[in-house]
């Protein structure tokens, strides 16, 4: 898919998304990967910090297992870094944070996800969550983010096949470099990705993993 946002309706919560899909079966990714974001009314003209999105990322053959990322700002560096994972029925997270191409840090600000939604299936797992504090970052004192109201965003994914260790652990998962596919794309926000009926659904987010 190029730039140019699919508007998916969640069939689970309602939720309208602005969402870009690697597609399954081509030779970037085995499975697919979908990323979605539903923004706060005014975050097209006045840029926002939080957002509701959609991840669903791709088992190897039946496993229910394997471990995905977003980069918010694009590339694997000096961004902001989601990694999410199933185990025991559950989706782990971990916000990471990398100034080179090994293994990620743990972020040290103040990014926070709460799920409204999960599902874990043979062949994907998907997740839809509040991500707050997640558009502009600080690890450390090195600031980025990401802008809104221009309508825009980078963003980077990759997508893994093997479990990470320690999964019930997120500050201590053991994961190699990802082998089943990474990227860089554009995203163009349409006036679909803002809605009004963000506030209703990001009290929706209730459920914290850890
Ligand atoms: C790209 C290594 C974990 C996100 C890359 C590349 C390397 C690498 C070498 C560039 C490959 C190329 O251009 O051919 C690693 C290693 C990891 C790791 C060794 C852990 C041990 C992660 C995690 C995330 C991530 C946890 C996100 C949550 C990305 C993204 C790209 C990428 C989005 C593509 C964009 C770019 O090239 O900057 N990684 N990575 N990586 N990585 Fe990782």
């Amino acid at each position: 898919q190029g730039p140019l946002p699919t508007t998916f309706t969640d069939p689970e919560t309602g939720i309208v998304f602005n969402s870009w899909g690697i597609p399954n079966g081509g030779s970037q990714t085995q499975g697919g990967l979908t990323f979605g974001v539903a923004l706060p009314s005014d975050a097209l003209s006045v840029d926002a910090n939080e957002f509701i999105g959609y991840l669903q990322c791709a088992s190897k053959d039946a496993t229910s297992t394997g471990w995905c990322g977003i980069s918010l700002g694009g590339p694997m560096t000096n961004s902001l870094l989601l990694t999410a994972w199933p185990s025991g029925g559950e989706i782990y997270h971990s916000f990471r944070y990398a100034t080179g191409y090994a293994m990620p840090d743990v972020y040290t600000g103040d990014a926070k996800l709460t799920q409204i939604s999960s599902t874990i299936n043979s062949t994907h797992y998907t997740m839809t969550f509040r991500c707050q504090n997640c558009l502009h970052w600080d690890h450390n004192g090195q600031t980025g983010g990401a802008s809104t109201s221009s309508s825009f965003m980078l963003l980077g994914w990759v997508q893994a096949f093997p479990a990470p260790g320690n999964p019930t652990c997120p500050d201590q998962i053991a994961i190699e470099q990802h082998d089943n596919g990474m990227g860089i794309f554009g995203a163009v926000l349409d006036e679909n990705a803002a809605n009004p009926s963000y506030t209703a659904w990001a009290a929706k987010a209730t459920k914290t993993v850890t």
